[in-house]
């Protein structure tokens, strides 16, 4: 079976209850039931991190098996080398997602620096960015 990895980073085990003006009322869990359903066909597995180093231990220990990679790095996107050089170090393609149309916000946020190793940027589409990169990565 297909294998597919979702991971996210700091903050987005807050989903949900977190600034749901900019991300939405549901929680990931709920969203990540309903995508399952999606692709029966699909092994989708889900990882969430606040800490820098165990988003990169987990990209190399799925990264040369796994058939994708479903990334939101949070903050992380805009700043990490570290987690963008782990990209580079991997076999696995890699796709970004951001619920938030990060390119209408702060400048900060328009920059990313994980997404320079990353087969594409998925970016203002809400929870949709997570199916819509599967899709692509199928
Ligand atoms: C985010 C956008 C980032 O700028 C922010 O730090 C996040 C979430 C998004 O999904 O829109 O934590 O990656």
């Amino acid at each position: 079976m297909i294998q597919i990895q979702i991971i996210n980073g700091p903050n987005l085990n807050l989903l949900g209850i977190r600034e749901p003006e900019t991300y939405g009322t549901e929680s990931f869990e709920d969203y990540f039931y309903r995508l399952r359903k999606e692709f029966p066909n699909v092994s989708i597995h889900y990882f969430q991190s606040n800490h820098e180093g165990d988003i990169i231990d987990k990209l190399h220990e799925i990264g040369f098996e796994y058939d994708g990679i479903v990334l939101n790095a949070g903050a992380y996107t805009h700043y990490s080398y570290a987690i963008a050089d782990a990209i580079k170090a991997i076999k696995t393609p890699v796709i970004e997602v951001h619920i938030s149309d990060v390119y209408a916000r702060e400048d900060f946020r328009k920059v990313s620096v994980t997404g320079e190793n990353c087969k594409k940027i998925i970016s203002g589409k809400g929870l949709d960015g997570y199916k819509m990169a599967i899709e692509e990565l199928i």
